[in-house]
């Protein structure tokens, strides 16, 4: 994401939270249709198209298009170096690829925002491991999203897990949101980060959590297109985001993860052997 904070948190009515789950079931749905149609030889382009079309047969409008009058397209494929922001194009997926699939919606005025990263066929145990680690930590990231904990328990997790435990490169520039009415609210969500610091966790304030984890060196730089985002020595990056409401015992995730799931192994192009 790329916002400038403005120093102002919203809290949802639980009314809210409703549509906004709403809304983040509905970018579920779409990537279960992507995890229901991925395969070798298929184009991103043809995904975005498809996606726009599901969107928008569900009354929803796709929130990425046109975002600060520059993006060009509905969703943000990310293949293997390309960590965030990529463009769908022409070229066909194959054997070996990793794809992250980012989509956004407003639907009835509230946004929902999440990405799933799908592996086409065999690939080396490395990257596996690499999507594995990066979903696991996504869930230690969401467990922190508990009233009283601070933002900085969100990216200690979600280090600890990666960087700590891994070796993994953890991408500094780029940060996971609150979520409501915009795509990109207050507070940002690093990462990375030291327990117990950052802003305090209350009730119903909705974020965007997405590790965006690297195999190599956490650096990455900006393509000419202004846009695509990719790791400087060309190793593989992993995204995954959830969409999350603060709630007093345990984080309430809205985007479900169970039917894309369920869906990539009903798949057989698609490898789920880290499951
Ligand atoms: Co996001």
């Amino acid at each position: 994401m790329t916002y400038r904070p403005k120093g102002m948190i919203t809290y949802k009515t639980e009314a809210e939270v409703a549509l906004m789950k709403d809304a983040a079931t509905l970018v579920s749905k779409t990537l279960t249709e992507v995890a229901t149609i991925l395969k070798p030889g298929i184009t991103t382009l043809q995904i975005d198209a498809l996606c726009e079309q599901f969107v928008r047969d569900h009354h929803a409008i796709p929130s990425f298009k046109n975002y600060q009058g520059t993006y060009p397209f509905t969703i943000c494929a990310s293949v293997n170096d390309v960590v965030v922001h990529g463009f769908p194009n022409k070229t066909e997926l194959k054997e070996g690829d990793i794809v992250s699939i980012d989509l956004g919606v407003i639907l009835k005025g509230w946004h929902g925002d999440h990405a799933y990263t799908f592996i086409i066929g065999e690939v080396d145990d490395t990257v596996l491991q690499l999507v594995k680690v990066t979903k696991e930590s996504l869930y230690k990231g969401v467990e922190q999203a508990i009233v009283n904990n601070r933002i900085g328990d969100i990216g200690f997790a979600i280090q600890e897990h990666t960087e700590k435990k891994y070796g993994y490169g953890v991408v500094r520039e780029l940060v996971g949101h609150g979520l409501g009415k915009n795509l990109h609210e207050d507070p940002q969500v690093p990462n990375y980060g030291k327990r117990g610091t950052g802003a305090k966790l209350k009730e119903n304030l909705v974020l965007a959590i997405e590790p965006m984890i690297n195999m190599g060196t956490k650096d990455v730089f900006t393509d000419k297109d202004g846009w695509t985002v990719r790791t400087k020595d060309g190793k593989p990056s992993v995204h995954f985001e959830h969409d999350v409401c603060v709630k007093r015992n345990q984080a309430l995730i809205l985007s479900d993860y169970s039917i894309i799931e369920a869906a990539e192994k009903a798949n057989t192009n698609l490898n789920t052997s880290y499951y």
